[in-house]
């Protein structure tokens, strides 16, 4: 088949950057975002999701659109806008809605339309269809075809790129199944899975990240147990993980826009429906409940070791929500600050991939570096970037003195190295 495309990406985050300069190298693309300083910082070869190194962004022939207009020659659009949840917990589509609103009003008849957002099953033909006939005059599935097409990309991993991993296709039809397929086909080495419906591709995204939040929620209730018990999590996860069908999910604080964002989308729809679930949400509230879980067992740590709180020295190393991204959205560290500061403990935070004026403007947190962190009555080990995981040994040497905590959320800590005199704890 030959394929006429031309391209138009609409939200050039950490999932539409790399699609967009995955697709230029076949087709031409040109890529929209409504942060005019993400344009212009992307024509400087800067991309600050650090996705995308300056050669590469330099080397490819992706355009930067100065306006939607420059977007009017494309005939299939793909859309990464982000799809947040609000102070309630539902679903927030304005991001998914504007971004119709863009596409609509220059969108020609015969254009297909792929969401790579996360969304619950329906979303794409129940809100976006009818939002791009609104504002286009066209009419979905014969002036314009809708097709869905979940992102799975892991930011901050190397080893698996956008191409090495398998990619979910749906369409509206099977000719646009066929065209979708073959857009993203030319692009995917790890080959294609064509899903059987839209509403089957929505609803895969959305169990897989529902999935890894229940499965990390069990983690964090076991360690609670064990906690109580008196035996290392750890140490249980090493033995059970000999078995071949055993998961190998550990416990942590369960931050960013995707594991603990998405779930709140499939039981809102489940609820639309008249169903309540009762899994997915008991995951959720155990994988919320850790900061101040954390905050908890600090606290006693320091009272065991008779340091005041409202005057204990606290370092934690690690803000953004993983290890090895600069992205501090939904940081649960930034929660467990909080709540550290509503005790009256002033913690300092050093992270050598969050931007420190994001950081600062986010959450009113000043980043500082550890080089001269020494005497801390607690260090938490909250996030494992490489820079801390390569120096763990020198990290705990430098900042703690006798009688310090270590409290280790992600396993960073090698316990046999650790001075007998320091009281440890990990998740
Ligand atoms: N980041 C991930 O790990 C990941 C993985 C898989 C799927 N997803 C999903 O992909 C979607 C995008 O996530 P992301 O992490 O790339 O978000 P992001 O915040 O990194 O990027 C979104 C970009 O869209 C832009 N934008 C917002 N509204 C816009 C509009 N109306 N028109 C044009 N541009 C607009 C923003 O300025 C931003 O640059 C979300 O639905 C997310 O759940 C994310």
């Amino acid at each position: 088949m030959s394929l006429d495309v031309r391209i138009g990406v609409i939200g050039l985050g950490y999932v539409g950057l790399p699609v967009a300069i995955s697709l230029a190298r076949k087709f031409p693309v040109i890529g929209f975002d409504v942060d005019p300083r993400r344009i212009s910082t992307l024509r400087e070869c800067d991309d600050w999701t650090g996705e995308i190194d300056a050669a590469e962004l330099q080397r490819s022939t992706l355009l930067f659109a100065d306006g939607t207009e420059d977007l009017a020659d494309c005939n299939f659009f793909v859309v990464a806008v982000p799809t947040p949840v609000d102070d309630s917990k539902s679903p927030d589509f304005s991001l998914l809605r504007s971004a119709c609103q863009t596409i609509g009003p220059i969108m020609q008849p015969g254009s297909i339309v792929v969401f790579e957002s996360t969304v619950y099953p329906g979303a794409t033909e129940e809100i976006c269809g009818p939002e791009l006939e609104r504002v286009s005059g066209l009419q979905c599935g014969k002036d314009f075809k809708l097709a869905y097409s979940p992102e799975r990309i892991n930011p901050g991993d190397k080893e698996r790129s956008l191409e090495q991993i398998v990619k979910i296709v749906s369409g509206q039809d099977d000719e646009t199944l066929d065209t979708v397929a073959s857009v993203y086909g030319s692009i995917i080495e790890a080959g294609i899975h064509r899903a059987s419906s839209i509403k089957v591709a929505e609803a895969a995204k959305v169990l897989e990240n529902t999935q890894r939040d229940i499965n990390i929620a069990l983690m964090n209730e076991t360690s609670k147990i064990c906690d109580l018990i008196g035996i290392p999590t750890s140490d249980v996860l090493k033995a059970a993980g000999t078995k071949w069908n055993f998961l190998k999910f550990t416990p942590g604080l369960v931050g960013g826009h995707c594991i603990g964002v998405d779930p709140y989308y499939l039981t809102s729809k489940a609820a639309q429906l008249g169903y309540h679930p009762e899994v997915i949400l008991a995951g959720r509230r155990i994988n919320d409940s850790m900061p101040s879980y954390v905050v908890n067992r600090i606290l006693r740590m320091l009272a065991q070791r008779d340091i005041p709180i409202s005057r204990a020295k606290v370092g934690i190393f690690g803000i953004t929500f993983k290890e090895n991204v600069p992205d501090i959205r939904n940081s649960k560290v930034a929660d467990l600050y909080q709540t550290m500061i509503e005790y009256g403990i002033q913690p300092q935070v050093c992270d050598p991939f969050a931007d420190p004026e994001e950081t600062l403007r986010e959450y009113g947190i000043a980043l500082e570096p550890s080089d001269e962190w020494s005497d801390f009555d607690a260090v938490v080990f909250a996030v494992p970037h490489k820079p801390f995981l390569d120096d763990i040994g020198n990290l705990v040497q430098r900042a703690t003195r006798a009688g310090s905590c270590v409290i280790d959320l992600r396993s960073m800590v090698h316990r046999p190295d650790l001075p007998h005199d320091l009281s440890y704890w990990a998740l």
